[in-house]
């Protein structure tokens, strides 16, 4: 399951790095994704997170580096990727299953649906094909910037603090279906969050960055068993894996990166 059938990873981050103008965001970063796995990606506010999704997206080059899927370098968005941002971003003009077909008459290609249907079902948002998104609410809306970013079958999907602005019962929610989706799909995810719980009940890996400009700090497996109960995610083991993460990330917040960028080297040198 850790990687496709050339044994290669399936995004591979090499040597990482993005200026904007006099601002360095990422520098250094090296990551590899394997296949089918959840890889959350955390750090402090401004460390390049975004950034660095967006560069896996190919919706933005990098000043150094490359990001390879299946090996190959991305340079523009690639249809194997999905993309799941904070905000839906639906069409306000279209209802919902519009929404979901709009990249499908974009891309002049027929859609699956059957496949709409079940992903519509499985989110809980059959009957509301029709209903815009001024009608629905924030969760329904992101659930619906889900279906459609599935719709199309990507191989991996990147999200950025998708549930970001929901409140705390429906992330909970939504985190349970984004669980689900994947025992279901096994589609590659790279998941962004500032949430650690969040990271580690959906993840394989948590990766925590460096404050800007942004590198590996360390890397956490997360070894629980899916689907993951509350009695697991309560228990001192995600406690302690809860606490090392809080540590690096306050840790360089205090120590204003000095000690990250040290612990960083230990990391690289592992
Ligand atoms: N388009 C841009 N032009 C100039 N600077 C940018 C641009 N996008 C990001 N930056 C800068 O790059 C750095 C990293 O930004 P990025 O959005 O990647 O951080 P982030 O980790 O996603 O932060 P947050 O957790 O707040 O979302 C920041 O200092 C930001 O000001
Ligand atoms: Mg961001």
């Amino acid at each position: 399951m850790a990687t496709n059938t050339s044994g290669q990873a399936k995004l591979a981050i090499r040597n990482a790095g993005k200026r904007y103008g006099a601002v360095v965001a990422l520098e250094g970063c090296a990551l590899e994704v394997e296949a089918n796995t959840i890889v959350s990606i955390v750090g402090p506010s401004g460390c390049g997170k975004t950034t660095l999704l967006w560069s896996m997206s190919g919706l933005h080059a990098l000043s150094e580096g490359e990001i390879l899927l299946d090996g190959t370098p991305i340079v523009k968005p690639r249809p194997e990727i999905g993309l799941v941002f904070q905000e839906a971003n639906l069409l306000p003009w279209r209802n919902l299953l519009g929404n979901i077909l709009f990249p499908f008459e974009v891309k002049g290609q027929k859609p699956d649906r059957a496949w709409i249907d079940h992903l519509l079902e499985r989110v809980n948002l059959k009957g509301f094909e029709k209903a815009f998104p001024n009608e629905l609410s924030g969760g329904m809306q992101q659930r619906a910037s889900i279906v459609r970013a599935l719709s199309l079958r990507p191989s991996v999907l990147l999200m950025d603090e998708p549930f970001g602005a929901l409140d705390a019962f429906t992330r909970e929610e939504m985190n349970q279906l984004v669980e689900e989706i994947w025992l279901e799909t096994q589609t590659t995810i790279v998941f962004i969050t500032h949430s650690i719980e969040e990271a580690l009940f959906l993840s394989d890996k948590v990766v925590v960055l460096t404050p800007r400009p942004g590198r590996v700090l360390n890397v956490y497996d997360v070894p629980f068993a899916r689907p993951r109960t509350m009695e697991v995610m309560a228990g001192k083991d995600a406690f302690d894996l809860h606490h090392r993460i809080k540590a690096d990330i306050y840790g360089q917040q205090r120590s204003g990166g000095g000690a990250a960028a040290e612990a960083s080297g230990a990391a690289a040198a592992e």
